[in-house]
């Protein structure tokens, strides 16, 4: 049945229908898919692979999200802050090293004092190199003011992650309250945008009760709502969450690897210009994972930065990946790794989303 996933690959537009398809092809199939999305990611977006240096900058979390391993009830996570020192010393180090960008990632808090802080933490950074570094944000469902405070402090990506974008599911993964609400999430993306961030976002792969038909509509989604950046994976089951009673559930974790490395494919086959990052979760499976991911259609990775005494503690999931390492033998391994993965590194370049270039010329 190649010739069938042939046809589809040669079509302008992709129908759910043909998405379903794509996801469902066998061992032999998919490897016409991931070619074909190889040489749309060469002759859209080239080998360059962009660096954007992770700091994990606090694992506490107001929220509960019933997958997460930092979720507020978890009282098993042991919670930490990274220090202000820390941080620019991280960012300097990104600088140094000529990574192009810095994440600040963290669960979602609140509040004047969080909010201030977050500010002046990105003003540093931004004077501390001169303005070249670039910071993307990751902290979660914010109001409009906080989007713009940060904003106009410096920051200009933004990730947050739809996490599915069915509501019935999402209703079903998040407590019942306001602060886990569908709606308010599709507001947020939308308050981003409108602040003028390039926006990310993401779903997990693999969760249970998750269809075929709901990741081809994730997939959708973010060509529906014109996403300029896609981060996602496979979705880890982890001890310390109520998620973790649906384990047995679960399809075993080389097809949810599998299965994201297909949404990597085809999502780069639809939306060809966008940045794809190419996610920890993907290693946590396969050692290779983001390797493989990069081959596929992705062009974005984030070496941890995180200061090591923090590391273990940040642990969303199982098994993730660069736990016992520094920056250092981080830097050394991924660009070992990118090499092989034929992959050219985009030292000192911001590595925005042409995507989004596009769209504020038109
Ligand atoms: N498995 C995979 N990804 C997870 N995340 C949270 N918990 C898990 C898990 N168990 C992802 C969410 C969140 C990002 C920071 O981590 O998608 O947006
Ligand atoms: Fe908090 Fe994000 Fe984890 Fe939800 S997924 S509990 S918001 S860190
Ligand atoms: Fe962290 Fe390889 S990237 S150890």
């Amino acid at each position: 049945m190649t010739q069938l996933i042939q046809h589809i690959l040669q079509k302008q537009n992709l129908s759910k229908k043909d998405i379903v398809r794509l996801l469902n092809s066998d061992e032999t199939e998919r490897k016409s898919l991931f070619a074909h999305a190889a040489e749309v990611k060469e002759a859209h977006v080239g080998k360059k692979v962009f660096y954007r240096g992770l700091i994990e900058y606090s694992n506490l979390c107001g929220k509960n999200c019933l997958y997460c391993g930092i979720r507020a009830g978890n009282k098993n996570a042991h919670r930490y802050e990274v220090t202000e020192e820390e941080v620019l010393e991280a960012a300097r180090y990104a600088w140094e090293n000529k990574f192009g960008s810095l994440v600040l990632q963290a669960g979602e808090r609140s509040g004047k004092d969080y909010v201030r802080r977050i500010e002046r933490l990105v003003k540093e950074i931004k004077e501390m190199s001169n303005g070249e570094l670039g910071i993307t944000l990751s902290l979660g469902e914010q109001s409009e003011e906080t989007y713009r405070r940060w904003f106009e402090a410096g920051a200009h990506r933004y990730l947050l992650r739809i996490e599915v974008s069915n509501p019935e599911l999402y209703h079903r993964y998040h407590p019942q309250n306001k602060i886990h609400d569908y709606e308010a999430r599709l507001q947020a993306l939308h308050l981003l945008r409108k602040v003028g961030y390039q926006v990310g976002s993401g779903v997990m792969i693999g969760l249970p009760f998750q269809t075929m038909e709901d990741l081809a509509d994730d997939l959708l989604f973010f060509q529906e709502h014109d996403i300029d950046m896609v981060g996602m994976g496979p979705y880890i089951e982890h001890e310390d969450t109520p998620m973790y009673q649906y384990r047995d559930q679960l399809m075993p974790k080389m097809d949810r690897f599998y299965l994201s490395l297909k949404m990597v494919a085809i999502l780069r086959i639809m939306m060809k210009d966008i940045n794809i990052a190419a996610t920890t979760a993907m290693q946590a499976i396969d050692p290779m994972g983001r390797e493989k991911s990069i081959k596929v259609g992705a062009n974005i990775i984030m070496p941890n930065l995180t200061p090591s005494r923090y590391r273990e503690d940040y642990l969303l999931y199982e098994d993730k990946p660069c736990t016992d390492e520094d920056a250092e033998e981080c830097k050394r391994c991924l660009e070992a790794r990118i090499h092989m993965a034929g992959g050219e590194i985009g030292y000192g370049e911001w590595g925005d989303s042409k995507h989004f270039a596009r769209r504020r010329k038109s």
